[in-house]
């Protein structure tokens, strides 16, 4: 970009500097900061390109580009402690410095400050400034994180702030780590395939068939563990992964949006009847509501699911309550690992996996035995399949050789 200026004043160190990058290839610096016990308490990889713009001693203003290198150091991190939060901060070349702090409540991690020191008396960098010395810039970056886990993103992502914008990419962090050692990995939602548009919706008459919405591009929702009490304990027990899919939130353009529920942001709560069990998931965003009923008397089902989307001040809800699904008798637990599809709505679908509940009859907070569902069992299900296949063949050919038969007939007589 502007650092022309740069290579003609100086241009033996601004040529050395130029080939080093080259010579380095993808610029990304890796580093992992210690506890006093040893342990790594932050690790980030990560490939800053940074443009600041300057005024120049003939009060023009100009911009450089440059990357942060691979060649660091980490003096000044630190892991945190007595109400200090902790530390990452990023020395490199003359003077310059990135620096980010961490923050965190009981389920997530976050970058609360993002700071870049620049030292316009690097005469390689800014050869030319008007002013001489150490210029800080504050930037937001690293939204909320589940805590144990690592941020992942390879997408770009621009943070401006006053003279100074950076492209961050490539990006592996994580803050807060447990036992010095890495979480599961959490890909940024740039970095996760867009989602595909709907075929145009079915007719709501004739949509007993449940329309597939949407290919999913989302990884498998991670299994959460909620359980209702009352007076006399757990009374309610569920398991599951849950997905929703929506084309609610596209306001108006009929893009289907899947998003996994995050079972680490949940709030659980519900109510246990003797006719009725209802389990209630609270999330910033989501509130789900399945209510489970029995049917003569000896078999449970999930009967009824409720569900609103908050979408800052707005929301919309949506409901079924009609359902006849997840059905098992009192004594037993309904398990189904398969991913189950639940319309709520024409706009709003759950894909559930690997489902197990107990809305009656729950002893020592345990699933009672399971009853699986058919959509489990392989074994019965193909050979029904191929059997059914089978005849349906044996028929077409039979009729096929019938009516071939009378037309070769009625075509010669005619004839
Ligand atoms: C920490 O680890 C480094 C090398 O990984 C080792 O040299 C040092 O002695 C260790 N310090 C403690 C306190 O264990
Ligand atoms: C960052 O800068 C390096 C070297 O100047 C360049 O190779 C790379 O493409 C840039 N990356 C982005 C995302 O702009
Ligand atoms: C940003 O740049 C402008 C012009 O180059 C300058 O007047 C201003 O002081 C700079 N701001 C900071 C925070 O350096
Ligand atoms: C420098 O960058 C800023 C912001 O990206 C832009 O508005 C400005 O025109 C650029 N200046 C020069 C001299 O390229
Ligand atoms: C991070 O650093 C900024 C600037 O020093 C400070 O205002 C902020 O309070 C720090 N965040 C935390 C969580 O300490
Ligand atoms: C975090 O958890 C503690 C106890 O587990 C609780 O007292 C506190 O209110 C929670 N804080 C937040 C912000 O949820
Ligand atoms: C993170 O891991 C630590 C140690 O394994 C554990 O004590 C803590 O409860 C975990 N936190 C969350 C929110 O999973
Ligand atoms: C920058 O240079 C000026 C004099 O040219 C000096 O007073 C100042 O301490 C230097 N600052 C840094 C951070 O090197
Ligand atoms: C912590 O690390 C030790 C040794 O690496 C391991 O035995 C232990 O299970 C880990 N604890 C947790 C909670 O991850
Ligand atoms: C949920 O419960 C099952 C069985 O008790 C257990 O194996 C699993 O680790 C639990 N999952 C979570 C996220 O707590
Ligand atoms: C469930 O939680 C909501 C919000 O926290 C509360 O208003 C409601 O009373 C709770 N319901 C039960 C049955 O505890
Ligand atoms: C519910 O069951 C308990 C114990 O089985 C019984 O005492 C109570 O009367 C029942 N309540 C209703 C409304 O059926």
């Amino acid at each position: 970009m502007g650092d022309t200026g740069a290579m003609e004043r100086c241009a033996f160190p601004a040529a050395v500097l130029l080939l080093s990058l080259v010579l380095m290839g993808a610029t990304a610096f890796e580093v992992e900061i210690k506890d006093d016990k040893n342990a790594t308490c932050i690790y980030a990889k990560l490939s800053v390109n940074i443009t600041v713009q300057y005024e120049t001693n003939t009060s023009s203003s100009k911009n450089i580009t440059f990357p942060v290198p691979s060649d660091v150091t980490t003096n000044g991190s630190s892991c945190g402690s007595d109400g200090k939060a902790p530390l990452l901060v990023i020395n490199f070349g003359n003077s310059q410095s990135w620096s980010l702090n961490f923050t965190r409540n009981n389920s997530t991690y976050s970058g609360s400050a993002l700071i870049f020191t620049y030292n316009t008396n690097d005469t390689i960098l800014f050869p030319d400034a008007l002013r001489k010395g150490l210029i800080s810039s504050t930037a937001m970056f690293l939204g909320p994180v589940p805590l144990n886990s690592t941020y992942k993103c390879i997408s770009r992502e621009v943070v401006v702030s006053e003279n100074v914008t950076q492209i961050i990419y490539d990006v592996k962090l994580e803050a807060f780590m447990a036992n010095g050692t890495l979480g599961k990995e959490i890909i940024c939602d740039a970095d996760k395939p867009s989602p595909v548009p709907s075929p145009t919706q079915p007719s709501t008459t004739a949509s007993t068939a449940i329309p597939a919405p949407t290919s999913k591009p989302l990884d498998k929702p991670t299994m959460g563990n909620y359980t209702v009490s009352d007076a006399s304990g757990i009374c309610l027990l569920a398991s599951m992964g849950l997905q929703i899919n929506t084309s609610l939130l596209s306001e108006g353009k009929n893009i289907w949006r899947p998003f996994n529920i995050d079972p680490l942001g949940i709030k659980t709560n519900g109510t246990c009847t003797n006719q009725t069990g209802t389990l209630i998931l609270t999330e910033n965003r989501t509130i789900i509501e399945f209510t489970f009923a029995l049917k003569n008397k000896n078999h449970f089902y999930l009967e009824e699911v409720n569900i609103t989307l908050i979408n800052g001040s707005a929301f919309s809800s949506r409901q079924n309550q009609n359902l006849s699904t997840w059905e098992a008798s009192v004594d037993s637990s309904y398990m189904c690992h398969k991913e189950q599809q639940i319309k709520v709505s024409e706009d709003l679908f759950i894909n559930a996996f690997d489902v197990r509940v107990q809305p009656f009859g729950v002893n020592n907070g345990t699933f009672a035995t399971a009853q699986q569902c058919s959509l489990d069992d392989d074994s019965i299900v193909i050979p029904i399949v191929v059997g059914a296949t089978l005849a349906g063949l044996i028929v077409i050919i039979v009729i096929a050789y019938l009516i071939g038969r009378r037309k070769g007939y009625s075509g010669y007589q005619t004839l």
